[in-house]
């Protein structure tokens, strides 16, 4: 099998009703919303509903979905004590992993009718898990992971620096929560799936997600793309090292995309907000740095920039850790992930495919005490 037919390019593996990604003609759009309208108007906390809960929520089903999260935030203690036993250099994706597992064993799905309200819970209390572990280990503080804060946006802001958030910060991270929620087939929710297809429990199934977003073909790219774009000093030194790179065959992070060939409608929205904030911030030139590789990427490759390339300024114009970038993508994919264990719950088969056989011919079993 070559390359370019493996990795189940272009197969269809089943039937999904949660998300668009540019089929038919259509627009990304969630339960038949634009992606476009959704993070011009609406907030994550009505796109977690749609997703989670099947609808956008009116005014009041909005307040009282709020009101349930920030109630569902505070953590068990043992959980606070496995987040002071690992290790302050593990990486954060890794804690989110360890955190929600030990949560499953805390909290265990006993009976499938609280499936929406485990969702419900993790959303709302993986920013306070990773916080308390950062806090804990960076500057020996134990945290409330509660606040008043209505938003998960502005309470991860609020729990990161401790202070109230900037409202325009507050928004790039709503939008860009917005924007990582949901994506059809990609790897992480189609690992969920097969999880689920297991009849196995939520809990596994959303540790299986976060295990296979955090590699840097899926969501750790953010990271990656973030790392080299503070590599230059300027947008000619930009150009210069891209340039390098690619004659010597390397992969530029954040670029490319398996479904969409010609952009990512998702990325110049997160870009408006990346441009925005910069101009805010002390170290803005990375953005026009970003700016030249989105040139030469194109120029040279045909290859546009996909949602993780402009999320990573976005986010670090926030003031937000590069190694929390992928777990952000976390929080907001809790509920793409979620739609889509409740999707396949609904109408399960095991999902077990075949493979091509390359292996050695059928040969003769040598006794150990004959082998060479
Ligand atoms: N930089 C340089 N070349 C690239 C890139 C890139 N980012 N992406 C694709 N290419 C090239 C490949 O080298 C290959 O060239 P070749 O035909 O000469 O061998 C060709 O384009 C096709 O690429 P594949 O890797 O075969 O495409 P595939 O569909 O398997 O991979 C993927 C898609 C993984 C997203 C790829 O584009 C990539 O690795 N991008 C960088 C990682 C990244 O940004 N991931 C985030 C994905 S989006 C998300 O998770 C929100």
């Amino acid at each position: 099998m070559t390359k370019k037919t493996g990795g189940l390019a272009g197969i269809v593996v089943g039937d999904s009703g949660i998300s668009t990604v540019g089929k038919e003609g259509l627009d990304l759009n969630y339960r038949g919303y634009s992606i476009h309208d959704l993070a011009e108007q609406s907030t994550f906390e009505e796109v977690a509903h749609l997703l989670v809960h099947n609808t956008l929520p009116n005014q009041q089903e909005l307040k009282a979905y709020r009101e349930k999260l920030m109630n569902l935030r505070k953590l068990p203690d043992s959980l606070l004590m496995v987040l002071e036993k690992i290790p302050a250099a593990t990486h954060p994706m890794d804690v989110l992993r360890t955190g929600c597992s030990m949560l499953g064993t805390l909290e265990p799905e006993i009976t499938r009718e609280k499936q929406r309200d485990i969702a419900d819970r993790l959303i709302a209390c993986v920013p306070g898990m990773l916080l308390y572990w950062y806090h804990f280990h960076q500057h020996h503080q134990k945290i409330d992971t509660t606040s008043d804060e209505k938003t998960i946006a502005s309470h991860f802001l609020y729990l990161l620096h401790h202070k109230k958030p900037d409202p325009l910060q507050v928004r790039a991270v709503d939008v860009s929560l917005i924007l990582y929620a949901e994506h059809e087939f990609n790897a992480s929710t189609f690992a969920a799936r097969v999880t689920t297809s297991t009849e196995s429990d939520f809990h596994s199934a959303i540790v299986t997600g976060i295990g296979t977003l955090r590699g840097p073909l899926h969501g750790g790219a953010n990271e990656a793309a973030m790392e080299l774009i503070e590599r230059f000093k300027n947008p000619d030194d930009a150009e210069k090292g891209i340039r390098e790179l690619l004659t010597n065959k390397a992969k530029i992070m954040g670029f490319g995309h398996r479904v969409y060939k010609i952009s990512d409608p998702r990325s110049d929205i997160i870009k408006e907000w990346s441009q925005k904030l910069s101009a805010h911030a002390t170290d803005g030139y990375l953005y026009p740095i970003s700016e030249r590789i989105e040139k030469i990427m194109w120029d040279e490759k045909h290859l546009f920039p996909n949602l993780d390339f402009y999320s990573a300024t976005t986010y670090h114009f926030c003031g937000i850790p590069t190694a929390m970038f992928t777990p952000l993508f976390v929080m907001s994919r809790l509920t793409g992930w979620s739609a889509h264990i409740f999707e396949q719950r609904a109408d399960n088969r095991l999902i077990r495919p075949d493979s091509n056989y390359s292996g050695p011919k059928p040969r003769e079993y040598i006794p150990i005490e004959q082998r060479g």
